[in-house]
Formats: C-alpha cells, structure tokens, sequence
C-alpha cells in the first residue's frame, strides 16, 4: 500500500464516520406504497391531512359494504379504476398510522396481497371483508385513498378504523358523510334479531351476533285470555300505527314489564313478539350483556323500527360497582329507556322473575315502563290448554290429558313440556309408544317429594303436590 493509498483509506474512513454520525438528511422518505398511492391521488400527498374515523368491531362489514358500493359508483372508464392494495413490511404496519405506512425512514411498506376477514352478515351468511388494505377510488371524480382495518386485540387496538386521504380536506369529510350514511341504510345488522356479547378480551367493545328469527305462533303461548293481545297491541300494535300515531303528536317509544314466576312464559312470550315483527331489529341482552344497554340504545335507535329485550332484568339490580355504589347497571338501564325521543320507534321488553327487586327503582322514576303485565302461574283452565298442547302429538287419550291436568295445581308451562318428555321417555326405555298409563305414572314421579327441587326448577309453586292418597299423610 502507498502512501497515497493510505491516505485514500483514512479519509474515507473519516467521511464514513461523518456520515454515520450525521442526522438523517431524508427522515421524511416515501415508501413503496407511498408511490402508489400519491401516483392514484396525482399529487404530493406528504402535506395531505388524514381524516380517521373509529367503528365498533361487528360494523366493520358495514363500512366495507359501503365502501365497496362508493367505488363502484365512482368508478368511471376516464380515471383509474378503483382498487384494494394490501400493506407488506412486517407487524410493523400494526403500530402505523396511515401516514406513517405511506413515508417512513425505516420500514418500506409496500403493496402486497389484501388481507381479509370473513364477518357475519347474518345467522347464516358471511362476508369476505377488508380487515387490513388501503382502498382507491373516487367520489364526485376526486381521487381518495382510505386505510382500512379491522380491531387487532394483540396490539391493543379494540376498534376498527377508517383513515381517509385526499388533496382536498372537503372531499374526505364528504366520503365519511356517504360512508356514514350507506353504513346506515345498507347496515347488515337493520332487521336482524341480535343478541350482544362481550369481547373477551376485556377491551369493553360489544360483538353483535346475529340469530335466527323465533317461530312462535299466539297458539303456541297459553296465556289466560286477553294477556297476549294485550302485550302484542302494545308491542307491535303502537309499530304498526306509527304514522297515524305521529301525526296525531303520540310518542312511540315504549317499555313493557313481563313479571312472574319462572317458567311461566315470559321469554317464550318476547320469541312471540319477535316471531310477529320480522324486518324489525331486535337486540337481546340477557344477564351480563345488560351491560351493553346504551349500546345497544343507540343501535335501536339507528336501526328502527327497533325492539330491545332486557330478560332477566332483576341481575342488574343485583350489581354493584366500587365506585359507583349499589345498582349502577339499573341507572344505566333505566337512563337508556328515558334516553331515546319519544318519537323513537323502539320498544323495550324487561322480563324479571323478581319484579320486587326492581319495583321501587321503576316506580321511582316513573314514565319508562308504560305496560307493566303479570304472567302468573296458569290457572285450572290455561293447564288443561298447556297440557293439551305439549301432548298433541302424542297418543294419548284426552280424558287422560284432562285429569292429568287437573291434579297437577300450581305447576308451570316448563312443567307440562317435561311431563310429556318424561311419559315418552318411559315408553321408550320399553321400545313402545307411550299410553295414559305412562302420563299418569311420569305425573306422579314428578309430583312425589324426591323431586320437589326438580318441581321447584320448573316453575311450580311451593305446595304443588298431588291430592294426597289413601295412606299418605
Ligand atoms: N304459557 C306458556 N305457554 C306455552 N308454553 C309455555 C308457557 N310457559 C312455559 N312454557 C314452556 O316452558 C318453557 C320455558 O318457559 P319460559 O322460558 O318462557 O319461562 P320464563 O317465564 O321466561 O321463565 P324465567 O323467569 O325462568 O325466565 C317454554 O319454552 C315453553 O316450552
Ligand atoms: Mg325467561
């Protein structure tokens, strides 16, 4: 090696530790996916505002309906077809705003293949849906790029996000206008019945699930006379006169209290009510779910015509909060049922087998509940209608029905239906169909002491037993 040579090396050596120890000069750099998407809006997008819009988890299918639809409708042979790209460079896209996937000094994000997700749309059809891809397309011929994801609980992100890019801020608003209200009209949730669940993942995000709508007809509910047309009126009566209601100044919000004891009909009573609606939305929540009242409040009052079901609602008024003090969830359920404009078309349906419990809080803070409706035990004549009905296709005589009934004082709707299970359950151990002989015997079985605890499960009240026999005490 010469001097000059080395002389060579040392200067570069210096110039190499000059460089390593200078700032960045290009901390702002574009990415791959940068290119793409500032070559789609035509326009240096670095000094471009970001418009971001959360949505709870189950509306992510929404908003992919919608967006889908815009492109469509902003699709026009002059401009460059409207498309999905997805997001390559690693988990690091997780932690990045759409900005930083866009110009970013130490991940090249680039385009890569779409990610999706499959969503429910209804209790038995699904989705493919955009859970991470940025969307081209154009409204009113503008260009406008939207990031689209969905919630990842890994990394701590429990909603689903839009973030919208366009070189003029006026036509980003305009798109979360049109999103919003397509999400609105074309919702996969809008005539649905819906039962609200949690996220496990203790972010406190509600997941709708979608179920099949109930079959139940009027003469599958036995209810003494008049009970029934009485709660369908209120119910779906007061939905089906709205307009005249209206326009005559009569609020159609509406609170209906079934009461009584277990077992007796109440929940089968709502599957009727939901059985009588169908196009109309219905979100239940039973038990902890109650806790999604005020979500589930605004979703009836985006989706209505709306039913909410609160079943069971005397647990709420069991709960306490540390901070809160006693009964917080009854607050919240009952501030959501006052909540709503009177002219709201949503009717909420409490069920509670303990209106105790629950009687001063309603009473109280009156005007929530306008219908407040018992479901007691069935008297002798609504008996011998239960017991015919859950023995109809059985072969059973009617006089034997009849008497069946009649000796069974003070059991409940569940009771009947485990009757007759029980008398073609003896039958069968005898590969035969079943007889009187086995009604009477699966009656007295369930009558006898040993099963007061079953009695008692199904309903029935305290002293239902048979007429004591000859010999019994
Ligand atoms: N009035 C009734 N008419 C017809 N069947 C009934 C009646 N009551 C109860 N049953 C039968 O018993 C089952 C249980 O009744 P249901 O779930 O409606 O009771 P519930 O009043 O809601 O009780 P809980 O207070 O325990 O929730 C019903 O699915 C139905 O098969
Ligand atoms: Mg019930």
């Amino acid at each position: 090696m010469d001097e000059e040579q080395s002389r060579f090396i040392e200067t570069f050596r210096t110039f190499i530790e000059e460089v390593l120890q200078s700032p960045r000069a290009f901390v702002e750099q574009r990415t791959p996916l940068g290119d793409v998407v500032a070559a789609f809006l035509r326009a240096d997008i670095e000094a471009f505002p970001v418009i971001s819009e959360d949505l709870a988890p189950h509306r992510l299918v929404d908003a992919d309906i919608a967006l889908d639809e815009l492109a469509a409708s902003g699709a026009d042979t002059a401009l460059d077809p409207p498309r999905v790209i997805g997001v390559g460079g690693g988990s690091q896209r997780e932690h990045s705003t759409f900005a930083e996937l866009l110009r970013n000094p130490h991940v090249q994000f680039m385009p890569a293949p779409v990610d999706y997700v499959s969503s429910a749309t209804g209790p038995a059809t699904e989705r493919r849906t955009v859970s991470f891809g940025v969307r081209l397309l154009h409204l009113d011929g503008k260009p406008i790029a939207v990031l689209q994801r969905g919630p990842r609980d890994e990394y701590g992100r429990s909603s689903a996000r839009l973030e919208i890019l366009a070189a003029e801020p006026e036509s980003a608003a305009r798109l979360l206008t049109e999103v919003r209200r397509l999400m609105l009209e074309r919702s996969v949730l809008r005539g649905q019945v819906l039962a609200f669940s949690g996220n496990e993942y203790g972010s406190g995000g509600a997941g709708a699930d979608f179920l099949p709508r109930p079959v139940v007809s009027a003469e599958d509910v036995v209810l003494a006379p008049g009970i029934l047309d009485d709660i369908v009126r209120h119910v779906v009566g007061i939905g089906e006169q709205r307009t005249t209601l209206r326009a005559a100044g009569q609020h159609l919000k509406r609170g209906v209290l079934l009461y009584g004891p277990p077992g007796s009909g109440k929940t089968l009573t709502v599957r009727h009510l939901l059985s009588s609606t169908p196009g109309t939305t219905a979100v239940l929540l039973t038990g902890t779910s109650i806790r999604f009242i005020t979500h589930a409040a605004d979703l009836a009052r985006a989706m209505q015509p709306a039913i909410v079901v609160l079943e069971d609602v005397d647990l709420v008024a069991m709960e306490r909060d540390m901070y809160d003090g006693p009964q917080p969830l009854l607050f919240a359920v009952l501030d959501a049922l006052d909540g709503l404009d009177g002219d709201a078309d949503v009717a909420f349906v409490l069920t509670t087998n303990r209106v105790e419990v629950l009687e001063r809080a309603l009473a109280d803070r009156p005007g929530r509940v306008d219908l407040a409706v018992e479901i007691p035990l069935p008297d002798a004549d609504a008996r011998r209608r239960l017991f015919s009905l859950y023995a109809r296709d059985l072969p059973l005589s009617e006089a034997a029905v009849t008497d069946a009934a009649e000796h069974a004082d003070g059991v409940t709707g569940s009771f009947a239906k485990e009757l007759m299970r029980r008398t073609v359950l003896l039958a069968a151990e005898e590969h035969r169909a079943p007889t009187d002989t086995d009604l009477a015997d699966a009656l007295e079985a369930l009558l006898s002491t040993r099963e007061q605890l079953t009695r008692r499960l199904l309903g029935a009240r305290e002293d239902s037993h048979l007429p004591s026999q000859p010999g019994e005490e």
